[in-house]
């Protein structure tokens, strides 16, 4: 018995904790719904935050640190409903006491942040579930400290095994982060304007719906790239739902014919799930879409609370390649391994899983609401589990903006995507939201809607 057990065990710690959950619990218990303030603290202190960014918030989503499921109270004790969980962190949504009561316990330890060098069982804990959920043929796993992150040891793993070869295929629309080699590989020139061009990326295009000769153009373009770049040419990144791109999915067909061409080509098959990890129906897209035979490594972050490379066998680099003083924060990991064990205890994967459910009832309101509202105001739906967008109007950047921010002053946050056409976009709290709450947050969708006619 270690100290570190009598004290994490001992009653007088599980007391402590016990009582903490229960205030916790009766404070959120006082958030049933929307409220709005009168209070300026939450201007004044995203006035004073973006002075000290450089730049203004898109909003001011800054939280007081309660909420209650899908609902967040700000600074100034209003409520909202939080659809876009922070660009899809808070799976979860907010106070879920289960979570805390891990954090609280794990954030009690001495270290906050682990390191490589030391690390604590969460650490262990967290790629167990993580390895054992993703299945074979991924074996190994590596943190980083951010998609970003977790994008750069991708590619440094595949340059290392492929050498000579350094460069990637990707999608063109694609996003992969803003680190300088991920803003390059990134197809969109807003996002690396003035940086020095590595030009590491060939784009090939992604699928589209519109286009009855997609897959074969797409495969067209990558036997092209092969026959002329071939000795240059490491691996091809695959974003399965184009997620800043605008919410893009294409059928599991298009990915495995490019697949198979990479792996005929022996190049790495590299899937960037840091977005779509726990929302699609499966813990990963390769999974929902039967993909587990050609990936080679897999990216991950945003929902899991950490980010990470997993990669087979044959990808597992020398020592000396990966390292780093922080692996990631106690509370993080073991939260994160939390989660995943909700995630299948709590059956949200599969045919007729939560999420599968969740999909219909969101699609069936969303179409209801563009009845009530019109074609020409809601002129596109898409529902991919809970990555749900859907166009306003023309999709026009400006407007999409306007009604995002008037959405947050009736009470709901949101964000967009695309790249033109624009969509609003939900990374919805799936963990937690009901069809009840849904649709009581629709109508607030419509009154926006009416306020900009
Ligand atoms: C597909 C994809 N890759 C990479 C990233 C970058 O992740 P991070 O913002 O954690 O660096 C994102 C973030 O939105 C993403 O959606």
């Amino acid at each position: 018995m270690t100290v570190a057990t009598t004290l994490f065990k001992g009653t007088s710690f599980l007391r402590a904790k016990r009582d903490t959950l229960l205030a916790i619990k009766k404070a959120k218990g006082s958030i049933t719904s929307v409220k709005k303030s009168s209070s300026s603290l939450l201007a004044q202190t995203a006035k004073e935050l973006s002075e000290l960014r450089g730049r203004p918030l898109f909003y001011p989503a800054l939280l007081s640190g309660i909420g209650n499921g899908a609902l967040v109270e700000l600074l100034d004790g209003s409520v909202k409903y939080d659809f876009i969980t922070g660009i899809g962190t808070h799976f979860f949504g907010h106070s879920d006491l289960d979570l805390i009561g891990v954090a609280l316990e794990a954030a009690s330890q001495n270290v906050a942040m682990q390191g490589n060098l030391q690390s604590g069982p969460e650490l262990k804990d967290f790629f167990f579930f993580l390895l054992k959920m993703a299945g074979a043929p991924l074996k190994y796993g590596w943190l980083a400290t951010s998609g970003t992150d977790a994008n750069e040891t991708a590619l440094k793993i595949i340059r290392h095994k492929k050498t000579p070869a350094y460069k990637i295929i990707a999608f063109k629309n694609c996003f992969h982060g803003r680190t300088l080699i991920m803003a390059d590989l990134t197809d969109q020139d807003a996002y690396r304007k003035g940086l020095h061009r590595y030009h590491d990326a060939y784009y090939v295009p992604f699928f589209d719906s519109n286009d009855p000769t997609s897959i074969e153009k797409s495969e067209i373009a990558l036997k092209d790239l092969l026959v002329q770049h071939k000795s240059e040419i490491g691996g091809f990144v695959f974003e399965l739902i184009q997620g800043e791109g605008g919410f893009n999915p294409a059928p599991s067909e298009f990915f495995k014919r490019l697949m198979t061409i990479c792996k005929e080509a022996n190049i790495a098959v590299w899937v960037d799930e840091i977005q779509t990890a726990g929302r699609t129906g499966e813990l990963f897209a390769f999974q929902k879409l039967g993909l587990q035979n050609y990936v080679d490594i897999v990216t991950v972050g945003k929902m899991l609370q950490n980010c990470a490379t997993l990669y087979t066998e044959a990808y597992n680099p020398q020592a000396g390649l990966l390292a780093g003083t922080f692996a990631g924060t106690t509370v993080s990991l073991a939260v994160g391994k939390r989660i995943l064990e909700r995630l299948k205890e709590e059956k949200f994967f599969g045919k007729n899983g939560k999420i599968a459910q969740i999909e219909k009832w969101v699609l069936s309101g969303l179409k209801n609401l563009q009845k009530e509202v019109g074609e020409e105001t809601i002129s596109h739906i898409g529902v991919l589990g809970t990555m749900v967008s859907f166009q306003f109007r023309k999709g026009e950047l400006e407007e999409t903006k306007k009604l995002i921010l008037t959405l947050f002053e009736e009470g709901v946050m949101t964000f967009y995507c695309g790249r033109g056409p624009y969509k609003v976009r939900f990374l919805l709290p799936g963990g937690v939201i009901t069809q009840k709450e849904f649709e009581k947050a629709l109508t607030l969708v419509k009154k926006t809607m009416q306020r900009m006619e």
